[in-house]
């Protein structure tokens, strides 16, 4: 019982801490120019996402919510909320931050769209059982504390036969191995160096170094330097599945695997479908559809 209580205490307090860093940063907004809010930032943030993601322009079958209810966990600034609810019988969103579900209420709002948004906790859905046909999220449940509580959430709103469709990091990618694992310590170690040469370093490294005086060589380990390497280095949940634990942790909540597929492969020199002709074999993102059984 005490250590039942222990362990969802460190849960709220992971949970907490998560909330704070996504409502500090809501994702991806930093990359638009335009006024934060406006019209404009809202229309170009559209066209650079689904431009930078263009796998989601043919992964994912928007039209597919025609005369359905969804649910999409994990708003960001509500780009993909603004595809489902074009097309759905209703949409609702949910996100743990306040700052998502106020800015996903006003992307919907000046497109003329209708949704229910709330400020929600994906491991304690507020909605009934069997209540959704489809359930989306997209590069959010890698980041809570128990995707296990999550997904036994998103299988119990479904209705029966309900489709989740997710995408999670993965392992079996570049960015993982080549990139996260070797290139980045080697430049952290480097970027030390050149501190103590008395050369100035920039950011992200400033806020690695930050942290890892912090917390010590376990910042660096093997198992928690690939969470503050994602989404910002003090992102502090950022779980990397390899394809068999995402398989096995949704056969474990009761879903049944119809596909998975491997995207996102961002360079600023080879053509999109050279992209994606790699991400599909080395991509960091996996898109799974899975079946509630
Ligand atoms: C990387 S952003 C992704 C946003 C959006 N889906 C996208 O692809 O741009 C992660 C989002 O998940 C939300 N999030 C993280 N844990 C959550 C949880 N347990 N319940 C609901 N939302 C959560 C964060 O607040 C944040 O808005």
């Amino acid at each position: 019982m005490i250590a039942y209580r222990r362990k969802s205490e460190m849960n709220n307090k992971s949970l907490k801490n998560v909330e704070k860093f996504w409502d500090k940063k809501l994702f991806g907004g930093h990359f638009i120019k335009a006024p934060y809010l406006s019209e404009t930032f809202f229309e170009e943030y559209r066209q650079f996402r689904f431009q930078k993601e263009h796998h989601l322009n043919w992964l994912i079958d928007w039209q597919s919510a025609k005369g359905k209810d969804i649910l999409e966990i994990g708003l960001g600034i509500g780009t993909d909320a603004t595809r489902w609810a074009k097309y759905s019988k209703s949409f609702t969103g949910i996100d743990l931050t306040h700052e998502a579900a106020r800015v996903t209420k006003l992307h919907l709002r000046y497109l003329g769209y209708n949704g229910q948004i709330l400020k929600a906790n994906a491991e304690e859905l507020p909605f009934s059982n069997g209540r959704f046909d489809i359930v989306y999220s997209h590069g959010v449940l890698h980041h809570t504390p128990s995707i296990e509580k999550a997904f036994r959430q998103v299988h119990r709103v479904l209705k029966s036969n309900g489709l989740f469709i997710l995408m999670l990091y993965t392992k079996d990618s570049f960015n993982y191995w080549i990139r996260i694992q070797f290139y980045f310590r080697l430049r952290f170690l480097f970027e030390m160096y050149r501190l103590r040469k008395g050369f100035e370093i920039s950011e992200p490294w400033i806020s690695h170094l930050i942290n890892y005086h912090k917390t010590g060589w376990q910042y660096f380990s093997w198992n928690v330097w690939p969470h503050h390497c994602t989404d910002g280095p003090d992102c502090e949940i950022a779980n990397i599945y390899h394809k068999s634990e995402i398989v096995q942790l949704l056969k474990d909540s009761g879903f049944m695997i119809k596909k998975m597929r491997k995207a996102h492969f961002p360079t600023n020199f080879l053509s999109q479908k050279i992209e994606s002709i790699l991400a599909k074999y080395v991509g960091f993102f996996m898109f799974v559809s899975a079946v509630k059984n």
